[in-house]
């Protein structure tokens, strides 16, 4: 197959920074996807509606004119939040949802949740509003290896969290493990799906340290090994409506990557459909691609599927080595290599 047209896609999960930098990468988001899910990790983080309005403003003041993407917009969970907030948040058409980060586990989670005891009220309200929550689902505690904190968080956080709300739909985000796969299958509700990255339906743990390290394949939760990669190949290329795509691109300036404490998050956005779509034709799934790009996180957000077109090209092209980001430069993955597909038109 040379040729593949989808409904345009979505992206539910994209960090797009802010000030100089947000300017040089919302581009590469919005030459594809129509609606995404904005994080609200910035320095300091958006924890009030009236920040994330006027934080969209500023993304919609640096989309170019051709393009009519449309961010939706999340609060970051404090244990300062109030119930008031999350009211003002649903009564908001531009709010989608509220980010959990677990305090530590990523980029500037440092004003994120310590305990979940401190937010129960929180979450009673998003549960009556049906305000979803977003998680990032990696315990924290340095007694615990980092390749086994997502497994862990299942078990002590998530599970619970379930358990004591049993209403409250929950998206758990960048999915690496095949436990985390396993789980999110064996719920037979809807309330709770995941999205997966093109990282880490891509790469293993071998491109991030085997001969020498890769920072520029850093990210949180980590590259796992083969078996959860399969597993994940599985599950989103399976048509199951619980796995749709959230690319999680996180663009970092190129001195804080290659730092002697680099950074999380891996620049994905220049070619992300183009790198689901590598992913999917691997395992000779490019007919699973639409669904999963496209429907499934449209219909979990109860959002109208969108109705244009995008149409990707089986042709080589060359992935910059770089690109601006602010006053910086940032490096893509796959930077200065050759990309298999290549959208056909800018919308
Ligand atoms: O790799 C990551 N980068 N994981 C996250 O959870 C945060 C993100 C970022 O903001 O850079
Ligand atoms: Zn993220």
């Amino acid at each position: 197959m040379h040729c593949l047209t989808l409904i345009q896609p979505d992206d539910w999960h994209l960090h797009l920074r802010d000030g100089a930098a947000l300017a040089t990468v919302v581009s590469a988001s919005a030459r594809c996807f129509a609606r995404a899910i904005i994080m609200p990790n910035l320095k300091p983080p958006i924890t009030t509606v009236a920040e994330a309005l006027a934080y969209r403003q500023r993304i919609i003041a640096s989309i170019p004119l051709t393009s009519s993407f449309n961010p939706l917009m999340t609060l970051y969970l404090t244990e300062n939040t109030t119930v008031s907030e999350i009211k003002t948040a649903k009564e908001s058409e531009y709010l989608t949802a509220v980010k959990y980060y677990p305090a530590g586990a990523t980029t500037h989670s440092e004003y994120g949740v310590t305990d979940l005891r401190q937010v129960w009220s929180v979450l009673e309200a998003m549960q009556t509003y049906d305000l979803p929550l977003l998680i990032h689902g990696e315990v924290t505690a340095t007694s615990i290896d980092v390749f086994d904190r997502e497994k862990m968080f299942i078990e002590y956080v998530l599970d619970p969290l379930i358990e004591n709300f049993p209403a409250l739909r929950i998206v758990l985000e960048h999915i690496t493990t095949q436990e985390a796969v396993e789980y999110v299958s064996a719920m037979s509700s809807a309330r709770l799906a995941a999205t997966i990255t093109a990282h880490h339906l891509l790469m293993n743990r071998n491109d991030l340290l085997a001969g020498g390290i890769h920072p520029h394949h850093y990210c949180l939760p980590l590259l796992k090994r083969e078996t959860h990669r399969q597993a994940l190949l599985k599950a989103a290329t399976s048509g199951h409506p619980k796995f749709f795509l959230g690319t999680d691109s996180a663009p970092h300036a190129r001195v804080a990557k290659e730092s002697p404490c680099g950074c999380a998050g891996i620049y994905t956005a220049p070619a992300a459909l183009e790198f689901y779509a590598e992913a999917f034709e691997q395992v000779h799934a490019l007919d699973k691609l639409e669904a999963f790009a496209s429907f499934h996180g449209a219909d979990f957000y109860g959002l109208p599927r969108n109705n244009k077109t995008i149409t990707l090209i089986k042709r080589p092209w060359q992935m910059p080595n770089e690109f601006e980001f602010g006053e910086q430069r940032v490096v893509p993955m796959r930077a200065g290599t050759n990309i298999h597909w290549q959208l056909a038109q800018t919308l």
